[in-house]
């Protein structure tokens, strides 16, 4: 099998990605599978925005971000009856370690975010919308570009959308590449043409957003879920998860898999199930970590994982958080001290420096996590890792922080015996493969 082929087996549930080949994401390809269906319906019944809002708070639909606070809930904080202009952004950013499905979205049906984002639009009374795309993701960016103008030459965006009075333009912005510009107000301040630096919360976005105007930003997989919400109805999204977790997922399989790629099933699915899809482990390797949900989730242990199933709840309960659907495998042949000194560097070097507490216990767990790798640790060091972490979580401005510090509590947690191995031996406990 082709590399691009084992990117676009999505599984057979997948609502968001189906039947797609790599070569039909184009306008008449999305309209032939029942694009646009949506869209035309709102408009064409004046369906009003508040039902919209209702039915997206019936699906159940979580932010596909990485906190998954209710959809719904958050389009009904935008004000309605605000005088002036109010903005919609779409986090396209996906930096975070793990994490490699909007891209997918984006490349291989762009047209259900512009869906997705124009009834979103509609629903909150927006007229512009920004997609902020990764620095580093060119093709991504490049099939949006053409996307939107297809939408815009076939009436689909921009003025008296489908001759309904409705006006909704959307503009593609590529980001340079930093981390932080996927937290949302990071994102915001970049896309005003400033340093992404995060702002205070409160105000939220949806009081004081882009240019200081309401704005409501969703990850791409959110938008992009919201036009089978629409031709389903919420209820049947629900159903395909579970209570409070409704639809399906786009899952990131990574590591010391067969056949690591991007894998769409229904929320609560068992992990064993999801592992299976992605062929398996490695090498007939037994299962040792898992990270479920993006680097900055807690690292949580093979068993437990083999005992939990892939939805929000199921995972908050088994101790960690299901994020942005990152899933990222490790084997026994993995030292848990070096890969926490992987993750230690990325969020040292991708802190803004805005606070102090993220700034400077960024380094010092970096560097501590350092020496214990290099057969310098002293018998101090573990304590002294989960003390800096619960210096810096929820001291912050951003929630970089708390990225920072959960994972160091929890390799910690549940591999103790490694790193306590490293400060005792100056080596390393995991046996050398070949
Ligand atoms: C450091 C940091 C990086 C983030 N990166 C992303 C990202 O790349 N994409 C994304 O959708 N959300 C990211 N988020 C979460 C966003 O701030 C925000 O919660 C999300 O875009 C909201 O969309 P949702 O409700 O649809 O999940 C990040 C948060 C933090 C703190
Ligand atoms: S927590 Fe870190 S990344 Fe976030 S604002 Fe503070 S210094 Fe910047």
């Amino acid at each position: 099998m082709s590399n691009s082929a084992q990117l676009l087996d999505y599984g057979p549930d997948a609502i968001l990605m189906i039947g797609l080949d790599g070569d039909n994401w184009r306008l008449h390809d999305y309209e032939a599978r029942g694009g646009y269906k949506a869209l035309r319906k709102i408009l064409s019944e004046k369906i009003t925005p508040a039902a919209v809002i209702a039915e997206v708070k019936k699906s159940a639909l979580r932010g596909r971000g990485g906190a998954g606070f209710p959809t719904g809930l958050k389009w009904s904080f935008m004000p309605q009856q605000f005088p002036g202009e109010k903005f919609l952004v779409c986090n396209s950013d996906e930096g975070e370690p793990g994490t490699f499905k909007d891209r997918d979205i984006m490349r291989y049906n762009p047209h259900a975010l512009i869906e997705g984002m124009a009834i979103a639009a509609y629903a909150m009374g927006c007229a512009r919308g920004y997609n902020y795309v990764h620095g580093e993701i060119w093709t991504a960016y490049e099939r949006m570009e053409e996307a939107v103008d297809e939408a815009l030459a076939a009436g689909l965006l921009g003025k008296n959308i489908l001759g309904s009075g409705f006006n909704f333009n959307l503009y593609n912005h590529h980001g340079y590449g930093a981390y932080i510009c996927g937290e949302e107000t990071a994102l915001l301040e970049s896309l005003e043409g400033k340093k992404g630096l995060p702002r205070f919360k409160p105000p939220f976005p949806a009081s004081y957003g882009l240019y200081g105007k309401p704005t409501t930003i969703n990850n791409t997989e959110t938008f992009a879920a919201v036009p089978w919400i629409i031709n389903n109805g919420g209820e049947a999204f629900l159903n395909l998860g579970r209570p409070n977790n409704g639809g399906t997922k786009l899952f990131s399989v990574s590591g010391d898999v067969m056949r690591p790629g991007n894998f769409e099933v229904r929320l609560g699915t068992p992990f064993a199930t999801l592992l299976e899809m992605a062929g398996g482990m490695r090498a007939g390797r037994k299962l040792k970590a898992c990270i479920p949900g993006g680097s900055s989730m807690p690292v949580l242990p093979g068993e437990v994982m083999m005992a939990t199933d892939m939805d929000y709840d199921s995972i908050a309960k088994a101790g960690s958080m299901l994020g942005s659907g990152a899933v990222i495998i490790m084997d026994e042949t993995r030292c848990m001290v070096k890969s926490l000194l992987r993750l230690s560097y990325f969020y040292y070097e991708e802190s803004c420096g805005q606070c102090t507490p993220c700034r400077e216990g960024t380094g010092w767990l970096w560097r501590v996590v350092h020496r214990i790798e290099h057969g310098q640790g002293r018998n101090e060091d573990l304590d002294l890792l989960v003390s800096v972490s619960d210096n810096i979580a929820g001291r912050t401005i951003c929630a970089l922080g708390d990225a920072a510090a959960l994972p160091v509590k929890s390799f910690i947690k549940h591999f103790r015996d490694e790193f306590q191995h490293h400060i005792d031996h100056q080596q390393c406990l995991v046996p050398a493969y070949p």
